[in-house]
């Protein structure tokens, strides 16, 4: 590996190409924590099978059609009879103008009839409706679009109304199987074991967020010619899921054996808790925004940094983007290292603590293997040259033995779709890192040359690790 580079140790899938369908918000609508977990864990499945050579096509399906639109539309209209000057500016708290279009759509009748029609008419294409439409989906899409920078994601878009058009012929194709049936005047699919059934075409004629996904589904593996379509959403989505892949297992374009491809999964996560152990909500009882989340790390180590005097000498700007490595990767990494089935809590003290299985920790113990490498101020050719590693410490050992199991645990990771497996094979790494820091002098001692080469394999093993779950590491903290 220390030859070879850490490519030489990424493991060999069966698939080629999958899709990961992950983040995913709804447009006019504020990302929530909700949003960032699938952010994060998507991310990270993504980077695993990037790693391992697998073709990603990064999804962000976001919720860009649908009912609500008829009555942004016309309440656009009625805020700005002049669409012009609806700049980005006036509509810029797409929440706030979600709320109130909602309140009128409730209380006034009239409104809401318009807002139907409205509906109809941009599913019609209708240029004017297609433009408020657009410039809606434009604000919003600035709004995630700054989060996911801040985050280092790459995605791409292609949200429901991407799949609108394939629709009808999607469904025709699953009517020629037989599989959708007239039920109380809808059009559904009965899939055994559910009591209800999935309604594909709505009793209006109207398509839903299961026509959309079967079609995006069938897109996936058809057209796209992905192996692998993996979706992830909190757990109260399951059931939705459930049942696309069993319609379209009934329809044969997903084999019935669980250890064939293609195959779809869906990667369920649990809530992010308060410290009131409520759902993560702000005092007003208003869902969380991401940017204030983000913020308020990045801040918390700001201040922890100046608290241990490590400003003096330091640029603010310098200090600043450490702040930020370090705020997002323990943002982060306090979410990744949970079972991601599993609810947990939000305690931003605890996640931004050096000790313990925190992504500080975890940055300490790289920073001073690093640190190391630096100061013998030797280069990984003439340490080769020189000699060869030899691990006759405990410390050694245990340290060696953590590093070559690398491959196998980013290999379970990607096939049981657990970035959790990642994490706690990093913290163990952290560990076996400072107890070898702790207990083997390495500049200056007879197994120098041996010594570093283990730091140097450490180091970029470490790397990798921090890179899959998308955390940037600092040498200076
Ligand atoms: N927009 C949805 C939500 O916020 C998530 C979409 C997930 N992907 C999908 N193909 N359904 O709940």
């Amino acid at each position: 590996m220390l030859r070879d580079g850490i490519g030489s140790w990424a493991p060999t899938l069966s698939v080629k190409r999958a899709v990961v369908d992950f983040s995913s918000p709804n447009i006019a609508k504020e990302m929530h924590v909700g949003h960032l977990r699938s952010t994060i864990i998507g991310d990270t499945l993504a980077r695993m099978l990037e790693f391992s050579n697998v073709e990603v096509l990064r999804r962000n399906h976001v919720g860009d059609w649908g009912t609500q639109f008829g009555m942004l539309i016309e309440y656009l209209f009625d805020t700005f009879p002049d669409l012009e000057d609806a700049n980005d500016q006036a509509i810029g708290d797409l929440e706030a103008f979600y709320k109130a279009s909602k309140k009128r759509f409730d209380s006034d009748s009239s409104f809401k009839e318009r807002a139907q029609q409205a509906v109809v008419r941009l599913q019609g294409g209708e240029e004017k409706y297609r433009k408020a439409w657009k410039q809606i989906c434009d604000v919003s899409r600035k709004g995630y679009e700054q989060v996911y920078e801040r985050l280092g994601i790459c995605l791409e878009e292609k949200g429901e109304s991407f799949y609108n058009p394939y629709i009808p012929m999607v469904l025709d194709l699953l009517n020629e199987k037989g599989l959708v049936e007239e039920n109380e005047g809808a059009r559904v699919i009965f899939i055994e074991g559910k009591k209800l059934p999935l309604i594909v075409t709505k009793r209006d004629g109207g398509f839903n967020y299961a026509s959309s996904d079967l079609t995006a589904l069938w897109y996936r593996l058809n057209e796209e010619k992905a192996e692998w379509v993996i979706y992830v959403t909190d757990k109260a989505q399951r059931d939705h899921f459930d049942m696309i892949f069993s319609a379209a297992t009934r329809a044969g374009w997903l084999p019935a054996e669980d250890n064939k491809y293609p195959k779809a999964d869906h990667v369920a996560f649990g809530l992010v808790l308060g410290e009131d152990g409520k759902r993560f909500r702000t005092r007003s009882t208003e869902v969380v925004r991401l940017v204030d989340l983000l913020d308020k790390a990045k801040a918390g180590y700001k201040d922890k940094l100046v608290e241990r005097g490590k400003d003096t000498g330091r640029t603010n700007e310098e200090l600043e983007q450490i702040a930020e490595a370090v705020g997002y990767g323990a943002v982060k990494y306090a979410d990744l290292k949970n079972n991601r089935l599993t609810d947990y809590t939000f305690i931003y003290e605890q996640m931004l603590d050096d000790k313990g299985d925190n992504a500080v920790y975890l940055l300490y113990a790289y920073a001073r293997i690093s640190s190391i490498i630096k100061k013998s101020g030797r280069e990984i050719e003439e340490l080769e040259k020189d000699g060869s590693l030899e691990l006759t410490q405990d410390a050694e050992r245990v340290l060696g033995l953590h590093l070559i199991r690398f491959p196998e645990v980013v290999e379970e990771a990607c096939s049981k779709l657990l970035p959790s497996l990642l994490c706690k094979y990093i913290y163990g790494l952290s560990e076996a890192s400072t107890k070898f820091y702790d207990d083997c002098p390495v500049i200056g001692s007879a197994a120098e040359t041996s010594r570093l080469l283990l730091c140097k394999a450490t180091e970029i093993v470490m790397k990798q690790c921090f890179h899959l779950p998308g955390i940037t590491p600092v040498t200076k903290m």
